[in-house]
């Protein structure tokens, strides 16, 4: 796949999120991978980080985004996986450092705790923001 393909996966509570961002994407040129889950019925949210960690490893994608309620169990689960650095974000000052300092692969929102609005906001700047590498690749590389 391009390097112009993300993938999204959520939970049940981060589903209404997930559908206003994949609309934000598509419009915006982006191919999406979507990994699920597709309606409100409960589900478990390791299965969805799990199923990106796959994406990201196998190359199908560079670049995530999760959601479940509070964006919480969804990043415990993602950054299990050492090639996965999922950062929880809530306003678009984390947007921009989760990316200029940490280079984040993986931008996670809670659908129940952040605003559509603030959400649309924090994607487009995740996905606008370099890493900007000098002391914060030695620390990022520090990680793994
Ligand atoms: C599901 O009810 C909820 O626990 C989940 O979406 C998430 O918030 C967990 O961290």
């Amino acid at each position: 796949m391009s390097a112009k393909t993300i993938a999204i996966a959520c939970d049940h509570g981060g589903i209404e999120m997930k559908d206003l961002l994949v609309k934000d994407l598509t419009a915006s040129g982006w191919s999406v991978l979507d990994l699920g889950t597709d309606g409100p019925d409960s589900v478990d949210y390791p299965d969805f980080a799990l199923k990106m960690a796959e994406a990201l490893k196998d190359g199908r994608v560079q670049r995530g985004v999760l959601l479940c309620g509070t964006g919480i169990g969804i990043s415990i689960a993602a950054n299990r996986f050492a090639h996965v650095r999922a950062a929880l974000v809530h306003d678009a000052f984390g947007a921009r450092m989760c990316r200029g300092h940490n280079d984040a692969n993986v931008l996670v929102m809670g659908g129940r705790t952040t605003g559509p609005e603030v959400a649309r906001d924090c994607l487009k700047i995740f996905l606008e923001t370099e890493f900007e590498g000098g002391r914060h690749a030695r620390r990022v590389a520090k990680l793994s």
